[in-house]
């Protein structure tokens, strides 16, 4: 029956987490995966999330069904979050509350599949290797636009935007707003309104991925383009998560935004999300979704957790900073300054694939074969053995 099946070859990244967890060696290091472990290696419950999770009510509360978009308070303090001052009426914003920012990419996937045929998506390369998943399993044909510079170690930034200059009307582009996944690499403001002024004028339609809110410069600067796409009334497609800025990755947090400039389109368009969900798996699961809810629309633990997201995004800085100094030491000859100005958990090192295999079987140093390196991953603990492991392969 199944003989046709070939195996599987496991995902780039979540296989290393396996083969992470089988090492024996007690100073292995976890660089592989996007999650952020504490100064002490530990991947922290947010002292506001505990609050909540102790509070009485919350742990009486009956567990039934949500509606097929989601916890109705947890939509719009969502909404408040990533819109803010710019948060359209809802006669222009259909929002649902999805598992992660993964099922935002797969919902809005079978969504646009559905109703544009032969849908194209151009992602950036390099890009999330899930991206490209999603969108070819759903139906889309993907193609990529520049994006890295490898001799630059920087943004590809004149080819991205002749790039997106010659695309059809109606393509869709996907986006990082910050901290961009697997480089670290964002375009600035101005770059960034360059390549607005161009989503605009050639009619193209933007499907942003915003999973790392709050850990490039601030969780109000972070979503720029997004509020400015608002601002223009260009429409747009918005995932995002809250896996790493809530430290809630087994709960599968997120949302899909749609924002509908013209009049009468975005209640049309939130009937069409809720359907795409009850032929997905129905309803979102409840316990995340009020977490993240309670957390955001109370003064205090809103307070709370916005400290706890800048403290995050301080240490991970502060990592940063010391693997740079650290590879200076171990390899004067080299010039590390890119680490520098790379945004959020990732570092983008420039490691082959072959010497990606070498840290990790010699040095017991996890990486994703792209020579990414999850910065969040580094303590004060580890980064002296990871600056040292990357000179050995850098010198082979
Ligand atoms: C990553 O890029 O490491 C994270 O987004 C986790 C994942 O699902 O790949």
């Amino acid at each position: 029956m199944f003989a046709h099946l070939p195996p599987y070859a496991g995902d780039p990244i979540l296989s290393l987490m396996e083969s992470y967890q089988r090492d024996a060696r007690a100073d292995k290091v976890n660089l592989g995966i996007g999650v952020y472990a504490d100064g002490a290696g530990v991947i922290p419950v947010l002292p506001s999330v505990r609050a909540v999770e102790v509070e009485d009510h919350f742990n009486s509360a009956p567990c039934t069904y949500l509606p097929m978009e989601g916890h109705t308070g947890y939509r719009q303090a969502v909404a408040q979050l990533l819109f803010g001052p710019e948060l359209p009426d809802q006669n222009h914003l259909a929002i649902i509350q999805t598992l992660g920012g993964s099922g935002a990419l797969k919902v809005g996937a079978d969504l646009i599949a559905r109703f544009f045929p032969q849908p194209q998506i151009w992602v950036p390369d390099p890009t999330w290797d899930n991206h490209i998943g999603i969108f070819e399993g759903a139906g889309f044909g993907v193609q990529r636009y520049p994006y890295y510079d490898a001799d630059k170690k920087g943004l590809a930034f004149d080819a991205l935007l002749s790039k997106l200059e010659s695309l059809e009307a109606g393509s869709v582009v996907l986006l990082h707003p910050c901290c961009h996944n697997p480089t670290g690499i964002d375009p600035d403001r101005g770059q960034w309104t360059q390549i607005i002024e161009v989503l605009e004028r050639r009619a193209l339609l933007p499907f942003f991925d915003l999973a790392y809110q709050g850990f490039a410069a601030s969780l109000e600067q972070d979503v720029w383009p997004v509020r400015e796409c608002v601002r223009r009334g260009i429409a747009f497609f918005l995932s995002n998560s809250f896996s790493k800025i809530f430290s809630l990755y087994g709960e599968r947090v997120g949302a899909l935004s749609v924002f509908c400039p013209q009049d009468g389109q975005a209640n049309n368009v939130l009937g069409q999300l809720k359907l795409t969900v009850r032929r997905n798996y129905s309803s979102p699961p409840l316990h995340g979704a009020l977490i993240v809810a309670r957390v955001l629309s109370d003064a205090h633990l809103r307070q709370q957790w916005e400290g706890e997201v800048n403290q995050m995004r301080e240490r991970v800085h502060g990592m940063r900073e010391r693997l740079h100094a650290g590879l200076a030491k171990v390899l004067p000859e080299y010039n590390f300054g890119f680490l520098l100005r790379q945004n959020g958990m990732f570092g983008y090192t420039g490691l082959s694939a072959a010497q990606v295999e070498r840290l990790r079987e010699q040095h017991g140093v996890y990486a994703v074969s792209s020579g990414r390196i999850c910065v969040a991953g580094l303590n004060p603990g580890n980064v002296d053995k990871v600056c040292l492991a990357m000179a050995e392969v850098i010198r082979g």
